[in-house]
């Protein structure tokens, strides 16, 4: 296993960025940089040992600053929304962007996808990954306090890519943490012949604006249920007010759990190449998103089109407008807290 480091350009404030290649002993490989801590690609092996980028992205830095739609970066401070871009702490109202409508996305204007990263190589026994700081200042973006990221990315000969976030501030803030990888593991076409299963008995229905009601709703009798396994396509386009808003999946499911134990969320097979990815996470929640706002505009290398569902999302994360929902997992971190959170992105095929 190795990694080499190669030059990927500047950023928009001339800051140096790199490109990481990580490649493991079957041959595993992936691209990370450290603009946005993005995953370029990842390049994995189907049942008969051909391998495909099961990842959606590009080859240079100039689309990932000019055009991209969240491909593969880690997203902050509060990756989703946050109603109107408001919330209340200690009776202080915070504004936040709203780019999003009236809502704040993914961390606002210049989010933690949009940042240079330090970023440090490392190798252990069976592992070698990328561990990545940033420091971001008291009042960026409107968020409250200094607050020290960390994030770690460890790849393994068992071909698991494991995400690692470790947080503090030096006063009370909201954080929520997530990595944004489109995949398709079928390495082309779109992703409506997947089959998708979700550890998850109840979702947070939302309003036409993708903003969670409140309500924690049972998944049963509705196209929201992946209990067992379920062919992405097969209910996308039912008569559905949820899917409805959306334009398709676009929803946090609640993982069955009760504490922060590291579980299996999310397991998806793509029948033609064989191709599996199960996703474990410490979170409460995940983002499926089935990539129904793409729009053909973003073009890859070797001018693959992006079109719509081309590409799914599996955000680990806190739920949507948590700071806004007292009866939701809590968001908030205070001084001396260490926020912690770990998502295993586990690649392997069958039959
Ligand atoms: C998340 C959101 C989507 C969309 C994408 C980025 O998955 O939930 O609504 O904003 O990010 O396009």
């Amino acid at each position: 296993m190795n990694i080499q480091t190669g030059h990927f350009g500047h950023s928009a404030d001339h800051e140096k960025v790199d490109l990481y290649t990580l490649t493991n002993n079957d041959g595993l490989q992936i691209k990370i940089t450290n603009y946005g801590g993005t995953v370029l690609s990842i390049l994995t092996p189907d049942r008969n040992g051909n391998f495909d980028q099961v990842t959606l992205g590009f080859d240079n830095l100039k689309q990932y600053i000019e055009t991209s739609p969240y491909f593969g970066c880690l997203v902050g401070r509060y990756a989703n929304r946050i109603a109107n871009g408001k919330f209340k702490l200690n009776g202080i109202e915070y504004a936040l962007a709203q780019n999003n409508g009236d809502h704040h996305l993914h961390g606002g204007q210049k989010g933690f996808d949009k940042v240079v990263w330090q970023a440090r190589k490392f190798s252990g026994k069976g592992e070698m990954g990328l561990a990545l700081t940033y420091q971001s200042q008291d009042g960026e973006e409107n968020y409250p306090g200094t607050l020290d990221v960390s994030v770690v990315y460890t790849l393994n000969n068992d071909n698991a890519l494991k995400i690692e976030y470790f947080a503090t501030t030096d006063q009370r803030t909201v954080l929520n943490l997530t990595n944004h990888t489109y995949f398709n593991l079928a390495g082309t076409g779109d992703i409506l012949g997947h089959e998708l299963t979700l550890n998850a008995d109840r979702f947070t229905p939302t309003n036409h604006t993708l903003i969670p009601t409140g309500e924690l709703r049972s998944v049963t009798g509705t196209p929201m249920d992946f209990t067992t396994a379920a062919i992405i396509g097969h209910r996308i386009e039912q008569d559905d007010e949820q899917l409805y808003f959306a334009g398709g999946y676009d929803h946090n499911w609640i993982i069955n759990k009760s504490d922060d134990a590291l579980v299996l969320a999310a397991t998806v097979f793509e029948p033609s190449s064989g191709r599996l990815l199960e996703t474990y996470t410490t979170q409460p929640g995940i983002q499926f998103y089935s990539g129904n706002f793409l729009d053909g505009a973003a073009v890859g290398p070797d001018g693959r089109i992006y079109h719509k569902r081309t590409g799914f999302c599996l955000e680990t994360q806190h739920f949507p407008d948590s700071p806004n929902q007292p009866h939701f997992p809590s968001t908030m971190l205070k001084p001396g807290d260490q926020y912690s959170q770990t998502t295993i992105y586990k690649f392997s095929s069958r039959q």
